[in-house]
């Protein structure tokens, strides 16, 4: 079998889709183990979690720089310490810069149907105004907020009683499904970009 492609995953917060990706990556069919985990923050879950599966870890925090250009340039030199074939952005509340983005191909994930509701809540933002269907989006990051063409979707119904939380964490079942699904068969498979059309194997 071929050797497994190298993943470095960004985290900000309980790193649930990261563990996904990690309970993935210990059958070698998967093709994709994680050789690193990154944060912009101490003291999460999801830090705890790569320390548990013995993966390293580093934390950026852009406070700790002059500049947000400076703390673009320090993470993508984190991340390409790693050698990664793919960095999967999972639940990092920031957008990373050119120094990261030239360099390596991101996948991102976002808890609704991209284009509506991008950005940071992107679940209550889809509660309040009322829609009967929102779920998440996998796409490859670009300099936007949530802009970067689109891998996947799959959609999740709202339901009457739901609240921020009950729907996100509905959402996030579907969400760490997918992510580890279209991460796998992207290593696994290669892809190619045209435009705005993204497409997994030859
Ligand atoms: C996910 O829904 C992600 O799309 C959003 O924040 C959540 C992160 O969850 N940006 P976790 O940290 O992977 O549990």
């Amino acid at each position: 079998m071929s050797k497994a492609g190298r993943l470095v995953v960004l985290v900000s917060g309980s790193g649930t889709n990261l563990q996904a990706l990690l309970d993935a990556s210990a059958d070698p069919a998967y093709g994709a183990s994680v050789v690193a985990v990154g944060a912009d923050r101490d003291g999460i879950e999801g830090l705890s979690r790569a320390s548990r599966a013995d993966v390293p870890t580093f934390v950026e925090k852009l406070g700790d720089y002059e500049s947000r250009s400076q703390w673009d340039v320090a993470i993508a030199e984190r991340i390409a310490a790693y050698e990664p074939d793919l960095v999967v952005s999972a639940g990092f509340m920031k957008i990373l810069g050119a120094p990261t983005l030239k360099n390596f191909p991101v996948v991102n994930t976002h808890p609704a149907l991209l284009p509506s509701f991008p950005g940071a809540h992107g679940v209550r933002d889809a509660l309040t105004h009322g829609v009967k269907v929102t779920g998440c989006t996998v796409m490859l990051a670009d300099a936007g907020v949530d802009t970067g063409p689109i891998i996947a979707q799959e959609a999740v119904a709202v339901l009457p009683d739901d609240d921020e939380h009950t729907l996100h964490e509905r959402i996030k079942t579907v969400e760490r499904r997918l992510l580890v699904e279209i991460v796998g068969r992207m290593v696994r498979e290669g892809w190619t970009v045209s435009g705005r059309t993204v497409r997994i194997g030859n």
